[in-house]
C-alpha cells in the first residue's frame, strides 16, 4: 500500500492553522504567542493546555500529551493518520487521490463489536416473543417499522446474560466488551448486560460508526429503574461531542442550511416523522460547547425546538448563548402547553408539528420578550423597570421598525403610554452611550466609593456564579464605570459558565484566573482583588448593588440636568424637568 510522501504531510500541516482545528473542540483564549485552553485528553479544571500556531504543535504541561494538527485530528475523533491527513487536506484545499491510502480505524474493532450487538438488539426487536411487546409500545407511540428501521431501534433481552454469551461465543473478547460497557461485572464475577429489557436506540458518531446506545425503558413494570440508561463513556463514546442523528441528518442540513435541535431522542424521532429530517437532539445532559462546534460545521442556522416547559425554556436561554457564541443564527420554536414534540405530534399531527416549526419559529428577541414577561409580576415596579431595561438592551441595536413594535407592545403589556416608554427608552440608550464611551467621564470626577464598590464586587463575582446572575439581572450585562473591571468580569462570567458546562460547578479556581486574566488584568487582580477575597456577604452585595445604582441614577441626573440646561425651547425644558422629577425624585432623596 503507498504512504503518503512526507511532502504531502509537510504541506498539509503547512497550509493548517493548528488554532483553527483545535478550537473546534477546545475554547481557547491567547496569552502572549500562545493559546491555552483546558486539556481535552485529561480531565482538569484549569488550562494546562498550550497551542502555539508557529511551531503548529500543542501541548498539554499537566497530562504531557502532545503533537500537530494531525494527531489531534487522531486522537480526538477516532481517525487513522490516513484519514486525519485527508480530512486536514480537504479543509485546506489541497487536492488529492487518498483513496489508495486508506488504512484501518484503530476504533474500528470496538465500532464493529457495536454494530454485531446493535444487530443482536435490532433481531430481538423484529423476531421475539418479547419484541412483540416492544413493538406494540412502540406502535402505540406511533413510531412503525418505517422508523424503527431508519433509526436502527432494537430491543435488549430480558435475560441477564444474552448478549455477553452471544457476542463471546462469536469469539468476541469479554474484555472488548467491558471496554465498551456492553457488559459488567458483578461481585461474584460473573458478566451480565448493561441493557436488559429496553428499547435500544443506537447513537452513531459523526461518520456513521456506533458508538454507543441508549436504552428506554418501556414496561409498566419498570416504573422504579431510570427511564433511560446510556452507555458509559468509552474509548469510542464521550457523550459531550456526540450528537445524536447527526450522521443521518448531515445530507438534510446541508440541503435546507439549517438543523433542528431537540432534548430527546423520541422528538428528533417526531420531527423525522414530520418530514423535518434535519434533527438532531444532545445526549440528555445539557448542550455543550463542543456539540455546537460539531454542528457548525455544516450550516449556521440552527432552530431550537426543546420542551415548552419551564426547565425547556431556561435550558434554550443557555442553548442560545452557546450558539451566539459560536455565530451561529438562531431560531426558536416554542411549543404551546408545555408540550414536548413527540407530545404534540401525537396530540394534534404531523402535519401540524412540521407546519409549527416551520412557520411559528421566534427569533431571539421575541423569545426573550415573551420569556422575561412571563417571569415578572406586573404589580411591582421594579418587575418592570427590569423587563423594560432588559427589553430596551435587546433592541437597542435593531432597526427602528423592530424598536417601534416592541415599544408599542411593551406599553401595552405594562399598561402606560407608547410616549412614555418612548421616552425611556430614548433616555435609556442615551445613558448608555454616555458610560460606554469616556467623554463624560472625564467631564465629571468619579467618586473613588463607586471605583471602589464596583471593584469590590469582582471578589463576589469571582466567588459565585449566583451573583453575576443577579447582577446581570439588575444591570442588563451593560453598566460598568471602569473598563478594566468590567473586562474581567466578563471573564469571570465566561469562566463560570464554562465550568459549570464542564464539571456542573462553576467554581473557579485561582490557577484558572492566571490563565484567562492578560498580564495587566493579573496586575490589577492581585493588587486589587485577590488579598480582599474574604468576608463576603450577601448583604455588602446589596449595599454594593445600592452604590452603582446610585452612580447610575446620578449620572442620568447630571445628564439631564445638562440637557434641560441645553434645551432649546421652554416646553422642552418643562417636559424633560417633569421627566426628572418624576423618575428621580426618590434617588435624590434617598441617596446612600
Ligand atoms: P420519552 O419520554 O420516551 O418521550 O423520551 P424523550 O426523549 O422525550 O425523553 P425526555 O424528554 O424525558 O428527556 C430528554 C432526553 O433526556 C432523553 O432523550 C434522554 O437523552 C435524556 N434522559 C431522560 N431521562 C433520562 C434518564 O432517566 N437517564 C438518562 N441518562 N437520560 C435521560
Ligand atoms: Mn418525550
Amino acid at each position: 500500500m503507498p504512504k503518503i510522501s512526507e511532502e504531502v504531510i509537510k504541506e498539509v500541516l503547512q497550509k493548517t492553522d493548528i488554532v483553527d482545528i483545535i478550537s473546534e473542540k477546545v475554547s481557547l483564549s491567547k496569552k502572549g504567542k500562545s493559546y491555552f485552553g483546558l486539556c481535552p485528553f485529561h480531565n482538569e479544571k484549569t488550562p494546562s493546555f498550550s497551542v502555539e500556531p508557529e511551531r503548529k504543535i500543542y501541548t498539554c504541561f499537566s497530562c504531557g500529551e502532545k503533537g500537530n494538527a494531525i494527531t489531534f485530528k487522531q486522537k480526538t475523533e477516532n481517525l487513522t493518520f490516513v484519514e486525519a491527513v485527508e480530512d486536514l487536506a480537504i479543509k485546506a484545499n489541497i487536492d488529492l487521490d487518498f483513496g489508495t491510502y486508506k488504512r484501518e480505524n484503530p476504533h474500528k474493532k470496538y465500532f464493529e463489536i457495536n454494530r454485531d450487538a446493535e444487530n443482536l438488539y435490532k433481531l430481538y426487536l423484529s423476531s421475539t416473543k418479547q419484541g412483540i411487546i416492544a413493538k406494540q409500545y412502540l406502535v402505540d407511540r406511533g413510531i412503525k417499522d418505517d422508523v424503527i428501521n431508519a433509526f436502527n431501534i432494537g430491543l435488549s433481552p430480558t435475560e441477564f446474560d444474552v448478549l455477553y454469551k452471544t457476542l463471546t461465543e462469536k469469539g468476541i473478547l469479554v474484555s472488548d466488551l467491558h471496554d465498551l460497557g456492553l457488559v459488567k461485572q458483578s461481585k461474584t464475577k460473573s458478566f451480565y448486560d448493561l441493557f436488559r429489557e429496553r428499547i435500544i436506540f443506537p447513537i452513531l458518531d459523526e461518520r456513521g460508526n456506533t458508538v454507543g446506545f441508549s436504552g428506554r425503558s418501556y414496561l409498566q413494570t419498570d416504573k422504579d429503574s431510570p427511564k433511560y440508561i446510556n452507555s458509559p463513556q468509552t474509548v469510542v463514546f464521550t457523550k459531550s461531542r456526540v450528537v445524536y442523528n447527526l450522521s443521518n441528518a448531515i445530507n438534510e442540513i446541508k440541503k435546507n442550511n439549517r438543523v433542528v435541535l431537540f432534548e430527546g431522542y423520541m422528538d428528533v424521532i417526531a420531527a423525522y416523522r414530520a418530514n423535518i429530517k434535519e434533527s438532531v437532539a444532545s445526549m440528555g445532559t445539557s448542550l455543550t460547547t463542543e456539540q455546537v462546534k460539531i454542528m457548525k460545521k455544516y450550516t449556521s442556522n440552527v432552530t431550537i425546538c426543546y420542551d415548552g416547559d419551564s426547565a425547556g425554556i431556561e435550558a434554550t436561554t443557555r442553548a442560545i448563548k452557546l450558539f451566539e457564541r459560536e455565530n451561529m443564527q438562531v431560531k426558536i420554536v416554542l411549543l404551546p402547553d408545555n408540550l414536548d414534540p413527540d407530545d404534540y405530534l401525537s396530540k394534534y399531527s404531523a402535519e401540524k408539528l412540521n407546519s409549527f416549526i416551520n412557520e411559528k419559529w421566534m427569533d431571539k428577541i421575541e423569545f426573550s420578550y415573551i420569556q422575561n414577561n412571563m417571569g415578572i409580576d406586573h404589580a411591582k415596579m421594579i418587575d418592570i423597570e427590569r423587563f423594560k431595561k432588559t427589553i430596551f438592551d435587546l433592541i437597542k441595536n435593531t432597526s427602528n421598525t423592530i424598536i417601534e413594535r416592541y415599544i408599542k407592545r411593551l406599553a401595552t403589556d405594562i399598561s402606560v403610554s407608547v410616549e412614555s416608554v418612548r421616552q425611556d427608552f430614548n433616555q435609556y440608550t442615551r445613558k448608555n452611550i454616555h458610560v460606554a464611551g469616556d467623554r463624560f467621564k472625564r467631564a465629571i470626577p468619579i467618586d473613588s466609593k463607586y471605583l471602589f464598590a464596583e471593584r469590590r464586587l469582582l471578589c463576589y463575582f469571582l466567588s459565585d456564579i449566583k451573583y453575576v446572575l443577579k447582577f446581570n439581572a439588575e444591570f442588563g450585562e451593560i453598566f460598568y464605570i471602569n473598563s478594566m473591571t468590567r473586562d474581567i468580569k466578563h471573564l469571570i462570567e465566561d469562566t463560570h459558565y464554562k465550568n459549570l458546562e464542564d464539571n456542573k460547578n462553576s467554581d473557579i479556581s485561582e490557577d484558572e484566573l492566571v490563565n484567562i486574566l492578560n498580564e495587566e488584568q493579573l496586575h490589577f487582580y492581585n493588587t486589587k482583588v485577590k488579598n480582599k477575597m474574604i468576608m463576603l456577604f450577601d448583604k455588602e452585595y446589596e449595599d454594593l448593588i445600592g452604590t452603582i445604582q446610585d452612580y447610575l441614577n446620578f449620572l442620568i441626573q447630571t445628564e439631564l440636568e445638562e440637557k434641560i440646561r441645553a434645551a432649546e425651547t421652554a416646553t422642552e425644558k418643562i417636559e424633560l424637568a417633569k421627566y426628572r422629577d418624576t423618575n428621580f425624585k426618590e434617588a435624590k432623596h434617598g441617596q446612600r
